[in-house]
């Protein structure tokens, strides 16, 4: 192998194991601190729909499709922030159950994954009514999560 060749290998070795221990360096609180960011968004965003639903302010389409949009966004995001190992580490609320039962709290995830998915879709559809439905099944996806894995 060339002198220049072997230089460029051993670089790239180098980045591929630095990358590597980047990610094994995440810190218990930072996986804590992420997943509650991201369930605090995604509760931020569910608000307005909620209120617009139970008619507490008029009911607007638009807005309505913004707030959907963002928590399917962040729908697939949420599994990182269940990363084995950040079961302690931080203040939390999230369950021990969640890491001995991960494939059922899983499923829940992908549930309220593809409720979000279909609350957009309705979102986009202009039908209201459509809209109001999809909202009632979201929202027993997380109830259906947050009873089970979610301190009180
Ligand atoms: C698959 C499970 C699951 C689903 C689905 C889910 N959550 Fe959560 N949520 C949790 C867990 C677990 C916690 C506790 C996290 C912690 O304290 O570490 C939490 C915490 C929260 C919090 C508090 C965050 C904080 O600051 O501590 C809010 C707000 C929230 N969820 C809103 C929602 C809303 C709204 C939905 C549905 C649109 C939803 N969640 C769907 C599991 C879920």
């Amino acid at each position: 192998m060339k002198k220049v060749q072997k230089a460029r290998l051993i670089a790239a070795l180098a980045v591929v194991c630095c990358a590597a221990a980047a990610v094994a360096q995440k810190k218990p609180e930072s996986v804590i601190h992420y997943r509650q960011s991201v369930m605090d968004m995604i509760g931020w965003n569910f608000a307005p729909l909620g209120a617009m639903v139970k008619g507490k302010v008029a009911f607007d389409a638009n807005e309505f499709a913004l707030h959907t949009q963002r928590i399917e966004f962040l729908g697939p995001q949420v599994l990182e922030g269940f990363e084995k190992g950040s079961d302690k580490g931080a203040e939390t609320d999230a369950k021990a159950e969640i890491w001995t039962h991960f494939d059922d709290f899983q499923t829940r995830l992908d549930d309220f994954i593809d409720a979000s998915k279909a609350l957009d879709e309705a979102a986009r559809s202009g039908d209201e009514a459509r809209m109001k439905e999809q909202f009632k099944k979201t929202a027993a996806t997380c109830k259906a999560c947050h009873d089970k894995y979610r301190a009180e």
